[in-house]
């Protein structure tokens, strides 16, 4: 018998982030965060060895697009325009973006106070889109890493930051605290999907285990371990 002919005897090249806390990180070597952990839970019920390459976001695409990775799981947003070049799988968290401003920051409350402001944010994200289409800030700055959006705002160079609610949520509460903080209600609704090129054989698989990790609980308990139930 060989398994060779259903290709599940094949490694899968899964590319993840390095710094999209709490999703997907490398810390001291170590790949962590809640999509390390639900993809592992994903891979063993379809069945799928795997092999982990992280990288920056602004390869991502491009790794998948070249064939050096088969898939993508990295706080991913699906959208129409990239849903034009990638498949994806079901999503499986629901975010937002939201706006940061220094602590003590009292003119901006919300997207309309942005006019003439200087907003920063990842290069090549949703939010990167997102702060280009507002059409009022004086000037939009795309970091290729967003620790380096952070700090800026840390430091007053930028009015404010706009990026993924939970990465913003998780700065806030650590290295930001009491520098910056949240500000209004979250801009829009996100979903988070596994990607992949436009032909593959993994997102049939793949959307059947992330049915079954929500439904034993296992979903559940990592998102409780990772957020905090
Ligand atoms: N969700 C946002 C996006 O898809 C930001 C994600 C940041 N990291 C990533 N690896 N996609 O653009």
């Amino acid at each position: 018998l060989t398994l060779s002919a259903c290709g599940r005897d094949q490694t899968v090249k899964v590319g993840i982030e390095n710094n999209f806390r709490p999703f997907t990180y490398t810390e001291n070597g170590e790949n962590k965060g809640f999509e390390v952990e639900l993809w592992d839970a994903i891979a063993k019920k379809a069945g799928m060895k795997y092999e982990l390459v992280p990288m920056g976001q602004g390869e991502l695409s491009q790794a998948l697009q070249s064939g050096k990775v088969d898939l993508v799981v990295a706080g991913m947003t699906v959208n129409k325009a990239r849903k034009d070049n990638l498949a994806f799988s079901d999503p499986y968290f629901q975010t937002g973006l939201v706006m940061l401003t220094a602590q003590d920051n009292t003119d901006i409350g919300g997207k309309d106070d942005l006019k003439g402001k200087t907003v920063a944010t990842k290069l090549g994200s949703t939010a990167y889109t997102y702060a280009g289409g507002l059409g009022t800030p004086k000037e939009v700055v795309g970091y290729p890493d967003i620790d380096e959006a952070y700090a800026a705002l840390a430091s007053k160079r930028v009015d404010c930051v706009i990026f993924d609610e939970r990465n913003a949520r998780e700065y806030v509460q650590g290295r930001g605290q009491d520098k910056v903080k949240i500000v209004g209600e979250p801009l829009n609704k996100e979903s988070y999907a596994i990607a992949a090129p436009k032909k593959n054989k993994h997102i049939g698989p793949i959307n059947g285990a992330i049915e079954q990790v929500v439904k034993n609980g296992t979903y559940e308990t990592l998102y409780a371990k990772w957020f905090g139930g």
